[in-house]
């Protein structure tokens, strides 16, 4: 994790509007992103996240608003005066060419010296582990090492800003996972700024120090990943990180005994251990969520207020079983040790761990 207080800003993006034609992608985003911090663009297909990118490597001309990078305005300057680097969801490698060649070409053509050449190569195979492949030519490599020679094409170029796009969706999960531990370590020893967008919360919550959560060309929250995840600022950003996802129950503030409880069908839920925002006024329509880790179920139960529950389903997932309740009309999943079997149709005790819910306004879906 980087400590971000303190850093100045390496990119900053004022007041960014782009259109194509009559379709408005992005409007009005502004963002800043610390030296040296991994900040990850994350949200689902179409949301905006390479165009914003593009705009940062300067492939798209924004319609309105400025970049700065290293307090440079960079608004109007060429993709190659930005100093940043970036790596494609298709990476092409140039087919003909040996790995060294690949890596070099680019820096021929801007004219750096031999040695140079030379020394920011080995730099980079050394880090990303290809030495032994230089020789080789991109069709017998696998595709995990065509996709470092990808990211080490970006790395000779010794940059300020790396961007990456979606650098691992087109390998299988398992490379995927060791690519990703890759990023990390190389992060940890360049501590360059690094953008880097995916659709894929595993990737944001294991490298991001902060994620920005997008939808429709606008960032729903900017936080660091436990804070994203424990504290969702609206309910699209708590369903979409957490898988299993969240469960949400539709109803309603009361009190009982002058304590504020949530109400669904007609059966009522201590609120007691929530740290609201605002004032749990009785009557408003909310939406309580809870992620299936935050609900315990018979001997794990403490001091939480408990249900009757009936199982309904269960999902043996190895490491966790996934159970699902039937409770007050609701389907409610609950996520418990792998070893632990529950018969369906078996009835449990259920409790919420309330500390760690969320409640949204049922209209305005922001968090209480
Ligand atoms: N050249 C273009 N002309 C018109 N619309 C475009 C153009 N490029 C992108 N769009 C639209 O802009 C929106 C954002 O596209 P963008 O490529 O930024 O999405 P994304 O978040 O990167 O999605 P994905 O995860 O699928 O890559 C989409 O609705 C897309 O259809
Ligand atoms: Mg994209």
């Amino acid at each position: 994790m980087t400590d971000l207080s303190n850093l100045s800003n390496s990119v900053s993006i004022r007041d960014l509007s782009l259109s194509f034609g009559a379709v408005t992608v992005l409007e009005n985003l502004n963002l800043d992103i610390k030296d040296g911090e991994f900040l990850v663009l994350l949200g689902s297909s179409g949301c905006g996240k390479s165009t914003l990118l593009n705009c940062i490597a300067g492939l798209l001309e924004p319609t309105e608003g400025q970049i700065f990078i290293k307090d440079r305005n960079v608004t109007w300057e060429e993709p190659k005066d930005r100093g940043i680097g970036m790596v494609f969801q298709s990476y092409a490698l140039y087919p003909q060419m040996t790995v060294e060649k690949n890596l070099s070409f680019g820096l021929q053509v801007a004219g750096l010296p031999k040695d140079e050449i030379a020394k920011r190569i080995a730099r980079a195979s050394n880090i990303l582990q290809i030495e032994p492949l230089l020789k080789r030519k991109p069709a017998a490599l696998s595709g995990g090492q065509r996709q470092r020679v990808a990211i080490g094409r970006a790395l000779v170029r010794d940059v300020d800003v790396f961007l990456f796009d979606e650098p691992l969706s087109n390998l299988d999960a398992k490379l995927r996972s060791e690519l990703r531990v890759e990023i990390k370590r190389l992060h940890q020893s360049l501590k360059n700024t690094m953008i880097y967008v995916t659709h894929d919360q595993i990737e944001a919550l294991t490298l991001a120090d902060r994620i920005a959560i997008m939808k429709s060309g606008v960032i729903q929250q900017l936080d660091d990943p436990i804070t994203i995840y424990n504290r969702p600022r609206n309910k699209f950003v708590a369903g979409f990180i957490g898988s299993p996802s969240m469960n949400f129950l539709t109803g309603e503030l009361a009190e009982e005994g002058g304590r504020p409880v949530f109400r669904t069908n007609g059966v009522s839920f201590s609120l007691d251990g929530y740290e609201a925002s605002e004032a749990l006024s009785p009557g408003r329509k909310v939406v309580l969520g809870v992620r299936p880790e935050h609900i315990k179920v018979d001997g794990d139960l403490g001091s939480e207020e408990a249900h009757d529950a009936i199982v309904d389903i269960e999902e043996p997932m190895g490491a966790d079983n996934l159970i699902w309740l039937k409770l007050a009309g609701h389907t409610i999943s609950v996520r418990i040790g792998g070893a632990r079997r529950y018969a369906v149709g078996s009835k449990v005790r259920l409790g919420f761990d309330m500390t760690m819910a969320s409640l949204f306004d049922a209209q305005t879906e922001e968090r209480i």
